[in-house]
């Protein structure tokens, strides 16, 4: 799958996108049979070639994120009439002469054609598609379309990388891979990598984070991300849960919500897709990322309920279940990438309480935050992404429930409000720093896809939200 600026070739195959009601003249003969519905997709058969028309709609309802969706479609569309090369035509009016389109439709072919079969014996033999966009601008402004279109590819790439990492199973990402993997897009898109071993984790104290990974013969890793390009000595700090199996421990999950707990390192694989696309667009902005990496699972090693813990921070926690295990590996990584990287502000991204999509489904993530100013900006580039959030609330009576009897914290709040106490146990970690959280657990994957650019499965939310924030 590619896209570029149309030039003098014009491919066999010619892709009509239409308004509702607004044929273009020399297609006019076919207002019988399609009109430019939204979501309407007409396929014409000639001698010279193909003709695709695809309809959105009406003019005056058509937004950024319904082009991204037609795309999606247009896209799984030409894979599967297995054309290799088109023109894409648009209408010379409303949103499509905006510049804003080029990155969307860049984005939901890229997005669309996404799938995850490389374990199938018989995996989709699939037909890459060549898009050629005739975009009706100043031809001396094509130079900038190709590089918001290169800048969009490596969007589509970051994303697809997170969605791969969240779709593999446990047996084959594991805490080392997932830090040889990051070392290897480190290398690729250009950025610093530094993994500490569950030694050097001892040293610094990282008990809680450990404890956690204790009972696996699959040892932890901290993996350490630094791209540094800023012009000032602002750092943005990012942290990704990184549970690469999470049975619950001794507070065991049943089969089927253990089934989806290879993907609990959804928040890691997003951060490392953000990284990626910094890195790859060479943003001048210096940002840090850490992935507390460890399996949840059961042995005479594993942490026990009951169990008292120290942080790094020297915060004591008690076990109250050993499947509120995320935000005792994140309180280590917060603690470290607020004291030992200095970074300013922070966001950390994980799969941390299934009660998240009891109140918004899969569609809005929940999010806690501490810091008007930052959430503000937060939101700005949510509303650019069009990816969801909805800030819960952090009274002190919330944080009250997490007092533990035995030690400074316990690992649950008390009967209701988990999302809230979850984030406010993390916002024990961050000294005060400008932070917010994003609790993934119902966003980070679904099935089927929430959109025609999304697939079953890792859905990378938040990513482009991110990047977004960072580019600025
Ligand atoms: N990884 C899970 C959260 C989760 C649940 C992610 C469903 C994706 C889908 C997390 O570690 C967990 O088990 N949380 C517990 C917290 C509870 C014990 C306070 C939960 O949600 O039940
Ligand atoms: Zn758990
Ligand atoms: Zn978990």
């Amino acid at each position: 799958m590619s896209v570029s600026i149309a030039k003098e070739i014009v491919p066999e195959t010619e892709i009509f996108i239409c308004y509702q009601d607004q044929l273009p003249t020399e297609l006019s003969y076919l207002s019988e049979v399609f009109s430019g519905e939204k979501g309407e997709v007409f396929v014409q058969v000639t001698s010279e070639g193909k003709s695709l028309l695809v309809g959105v709609g009406k003019e005056e309802e058509l937004s950024l994120d319904d082009i991204r969706n037609t795309m999606a479609k247009v896209a799984k569309k030409t894979r599967q009439l297995k054309i290799k090369a088109a023109v894409l035509r648009l209408p010379v009016k409303g949103l499509f002469l905006d510049k804003e389109v080029v990155r969307v439709i860049t984005q939901g072919i890229g997005l669309g054609v996404y799938t995850f079969d490389k374990y199938k014996n018989n995996g989709k033999e699939s037909v890459t598609t060549h898009f050629y966009i005739d975009f009706k601008i100043d031809t001396k402004k094509e130079n900038d379309l190709e590089t918001i279109i290169t800048a969009a590819m490596y969007e589509v790439e970051g994303v697809c990388l997170a969605r791969n990492l969240i779709n593999e199973p446990a047996n084959k990402l594991f805490p080392k891979k997932l830090a040889e993997i990051a070392q290897e897009i480190g290398r690729e898109s250009g950025f610093e990598v530094e993994i500490l071993d569950e030694k050097e984790m001892e040293n610094i104290g990282m008990g809680a984070l450990l404890a956690v990974g204790n009972g696996s013969v699959n040892p932890p890793r901290l993996i350490i991300m630094r791209y540094k390009a800023g012009k000032d000595d602002e750092i943005l700090g990012l942290v990704g849960k990184g549970l690469t199996c999470d049975t619950g421990g001794y507070s065991l999950k049943g089969t089927d919500s253990m089934y989806y707990m290879k993907s609990d390192m959804s928040g890691a694989a997003n951060v490392l897709g953000i990284m990626s696309i910094v890195a790859k667009n060479k943003i001048k902005k210096n940002i840090i990322a850490v992935i507390p990496s460890c399996e949840n699972v059961i042995s005479g090693n594993s942490y026990k309920i009951g169990d008292v813990l120290e942080s790094m921070a020297g915060k004591t926690i008690e076990v109250l279940n050993t499947d509120a295990e995320g935000r005792l590996a994140l309180a280590d990584a917060l603690h470290y990438i607020v004291t030992k990287e200095e970074v300013d502000k922070v966001i950390d991204i994980a799969t941390l309480t299934g009660v998240a999509g009891t109140t918004f489904g899969n569609v809005y993530t929940a999010t806690v935050a501490n810091d008007d100013e930052f959430y503000n900006d937060f939101e700005l580039a949510a509303q650019k992404a069009e990816e969801k959030f909805w800030r819960l609330p952090t009274d002190k009576a919330y944080r009250e429930m997490i007092n533990s009897d035995v030690a400074d914290l316990k690992n649950t709040g008390g009967s209701g409000g988990g999302t809230i106490t979850a984030g406010m146990f993390l916002q024990e970690f961050i000294q005060d720093k400008p932070w917010i959280h994003l609790d993934i657990a119902a966003t980070a994957c679904t099935n089927p896809g929430r959109s025609e650019y999304e697939y079953k499965g890792g859905t990378g939310i938040g990513i482009r939200t991110i990047y977004e924030l960072i580019k600025g």
